[in-house]
């Protein structure tokens, strides 16, 4: 029996760029076309779990349980209001275990089983969560995917540091997974009056060719809009589906499903992404631009 979702790991080890927004939002806009999807919220803070209207589960059944072996992944998932989207819960109790298990033989395979679990069946996609690090949560998360996800606000501290991620998830595909591909780039919180926005997406876009990465077309804008739906404890595609930025993860949605096929092993091999060329020339431009600030 295989398994016919797709998993995705939403990934950056900058924290605060906008991962657990695109979990849910993605999540809600596949789910309005049509696909059945699978949230499992593997940070400790538990906002994806939140952010789809649930509690951080304390008690009963999440990913925290299944992981102790006290749950089946079956029995972890809840159904959430948003259509078609379902959610393992996250739990506090996975930062302890992360630190408990980082060094732990068999830390990167945490989810190996999850690719012939019956529960998975009926699913399109499945979205990992993740902390904003490479821990056994994250690892495991990326050996199990198909894809990956990175999510990057236009500035230039996430885009600095890009570099020694792909790097490690260069590793990843070697050792462990050679068939995880970058689904793309998502610049997001984007401010299109911001000339400096204007200007890291350019360069991220025409860096991309010469460093062998895809970039979404679909850019997600800065918008308050989040923030309401967040107090909301809904996806901001739900909660305003009118909303500029709901239309736009619906279009990035859209973008994306075409692409969604997983890889086989005898698909031709990726070539190793590099971001180095683009992350020299920003900062390069940056500390010249700062010396002739000082000079004024
Ligand atoms: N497009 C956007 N426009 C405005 N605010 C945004 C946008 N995307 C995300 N934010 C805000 O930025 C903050 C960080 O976003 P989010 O929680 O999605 O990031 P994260 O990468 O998951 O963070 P962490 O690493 O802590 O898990 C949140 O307050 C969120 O509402
Ligand atoms: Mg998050």
């Amino acid at each position: 029996m295989k398994r016919k979702c797709t998993m995705i790991t939403v990934a950056n080890l900058k924290g605060g760029v906008g991962k657990t927004t695109a979990v849910i939002n993605l999540a809600a806009a596949l789910g309005q076309l049509g696909k059945k999807v699978l949230v499992v919220d593997l940070d400790f803070q538990g906002n994806a779990t939140t952010g789809l209207g649930q509690a951080r589960g304390e008690h009963g059944s999440n990913i925290f349980s299944v992981l102790n072996g006290k749950n089946t992944v079956a029995e972890a998932i809840n159904e959430t209001e948003v259509k078609n989207v379902d959610l393992v819960g996250g739990h506090r109790g996975l930062l302890d275990y992360a630190k408990s298990r980082n060094s732990a033989l068999g830390r990167e395979y945490l989810f190996e089983n999850w690719r012939d679990d019956k529960a998975l069946l009926g699913y399109d996609v499945v979205i990992f969560d993740t902390h904003p690090d490479m821990d056994c949560l994250t690892l495991s998360a990326l050996v199990a995917s198909d894809f990956y996800l990175v999510p990057l606000f236009a500035e230039l501290d996430p885009i600095v540091g890009l570099t020694d991620m792909f790097l490690q998830i260069e590793t990843i595909k070697k050792r462990y997974n050679k068939n995880l591909s970058l689904l793309g780039v998502l610049v997001t919180k984007f401010d299109k009056a911001e000339a400096t926005h204007r200007k890291l997406e350019a360069k991220i876009r025409s860096g991309a060719k010469r460093g062998n990465y895809t970039v979404f077309k679909n850019v997600i804008p800065a918008s308050k809009r989040l923030s309401s739906s967040k107090l909301m404890a809904r996806p901001v595609v739900t909660f305003e589906p009118t909303s500029q930025v709901a239309k736009d993860f619906v279009a990035l949605a859209k973008e994306m499903i075409p692409k969604l096929k997983p890889k086989t092993a005898t698909t031709k091999a990726e070539k190793a992404i590099s971001f180095a060329a683009v992350e020299e020339q920003v900062l390069a431009e940056a500390s010249a631009e700062a010396a002739a600030q000082e000079l004024i």
